[in-house]
């Protein structure tokens, strides 16, 4: 793999996608050259200086980390020169060195959130099987404020501020070269805010980068961009972003409390609502049915889906609260509407269902009795099922003891 050429003085070895290398960056200066990126591995820092070398060039006085991720930093230990990097990256490669580098401590990280899959199995696509050749190495020194490098007919400028991927972001302008290099700053965060955009963090990004006078927009993992076109491709996002955050708060407002807010609206009308079953079979073959406190009739585990919800969790949620089951792999086993899904409560409340009726042959528990919603639960076979069965599941439960197969959708 050899350098390509972004200017005369700036250049860049491409990163791999299999193995998440970053793109690695050179500016050659007249009396120092610098290197933006120490990559993932030792063996990833020596392609790069061979590249480097390839061209004639002198290998780099200065690496600049742009940020503390594995990729972009693991190679430390084998850079030449001096190192720097922001001191949020820096504390963050202290806490980093302690990690243990095998696989159930990696996992356990996973579990934890400190790391994430992803950036594990590439680790192992980089490393192969040894993964005690990690080394963690720290920057020699830290940045804390914003600071110019003179190379020698060009300068480098370097910024601390926190990106939308990273707070502990170091991007580098070279304005000789209208050039700006920003490792993966342009990225979500993959740490947290569940891998999105955080509005605010995104719209403070895109003022520092309008801010900056730069035609090439160069990152860590992607081709180069024109400056213009990574800010569309921002604004974009920023409105997505928006969209999104738009759509969290009605979730919010919503979740738990949607059919008491629109009762007020509408009385006892019928609400159309869409809502889960879940026929839980036991070794025997026999089916779950719950003796319902409001009507006194038998139905499986199951309620409303909630405002937001995934019907695969509120399927799951329901056997959980109603039952104190945990149900394994789900089923859909049935879409039921039409006339026979009205429900009648008690108080006067109608709704028309649309029941989405799933089946589960795995679960770990015992069903808990007398409890809010129910008086008992028990098993039934299906040549054995009690005659009171709740009119709005009857349907679906008659299918189950038929052995009806496929997805019924009626
Ligand atoms: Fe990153």
């Amino acid at each position: 793999m050899s350098l390509q050429e972004i200017t005369p003085r700036i250049w860049m070895l491409p990163g791999d996608s299999y193995t998440d290398r970053p793109n690695l960056y050179y500016i050659l200066g007249d009396e120092c050259s610098l290197a933006v990126d120490a990559g993932a591995s030792p063996a990833h820092v020596k392609d790069f200086y061979r590249a480097v070398e390839q061209k004639g060039f002198p290998l780099p006085g200065i690496t600049v980390i742009t940020h503390w991720h594995w990729d972009h930093t693991f190679g430390l230990c084998a850079v030449e020169g001096e190192t720097l990097a922001s001191e949020a990256a820096c504390a963050q490669l202290q806490a980093v060195q302690r990690w243990a580098w095998d696989r159930p401590a990696m996992h356990r990280r996973e579990l934890t959130g400190q790391d994430i899959a992803f950036c594990n199995m590439c680790i192992m696509r980089e490393y192969g099987a040894d993964l005690s050749k990690i080394q963690v190495a720290m920057p020699q020194r830290a940045v804390t404020r914003p600071e110019t490098l003179d190379l020698g007919g060009i300068t480098a400028h370097l910024l601390p501020v926190p990106s939308p991927h990273s707070e502990d972001q170091l991007s580098v302008y070279i304005p000789e070269e209208k050039t700006l290099l920003v490792g993966d700053g342009n990225c979500k965060d993959v740490y947290g805010h569940q891998g999105m955009y955080e509005e605010e963090s995104l719209q403070r990004w895109i003022a520092f980068l309008e801010g900056i006078d730069h035609v090439h927009h160069l990152e860590g993992h992607g081709d180069p961009l024109t400056g213009e076109e990574n800010l569309e491709d921002l604004y974009t996002e920023l409105a997505e972003c928006r969209r999104y955050a738009a759509q969290r708060a009605l979730v919010r407002e919503y979740k738990g409390s949607y059919v008491q807010k629109m009762r007020k609206y509408v009385g006892h009308a019928p609400l159309l609502m869409t809502g889960c079953a879940v026929l839980l079979e036991n070794e025997k073959g026999e089916l779950l049915l719950q003796k319902r406190r409001d009507n006194g009739c038998w139905s499986p585990p199951g309620g409303a889906v909630e405002m937001g919800e995934t019907a695969e969790n509120a399927a799951r949620r329901e056997v959980w609260e109603e039952t104190g089951v945990v149900p394994g792999t789900l089923e859909l086993a049935g879409v039921y509407t039409g006339e026979d899904r009205f429900f009648y409560y008690p108080n006067g409340d109608v709704c028309c269902y649309t029941q989405l009726v799933f089946r589960c042959r795995d679960y770990v528990g015992q069903p808990m009795q007398n409890t809010d919603e129910a008086l008992e639960h028990r098993f039934f076979a299906p040549d054995a099922l009690p005659d009171d069965l709740n009119p709005c599941d009857a349907e679906n439960i008659r299918d189950w003891a038929k052995g009806t197969s496929g997805i019924v959708c009626r």
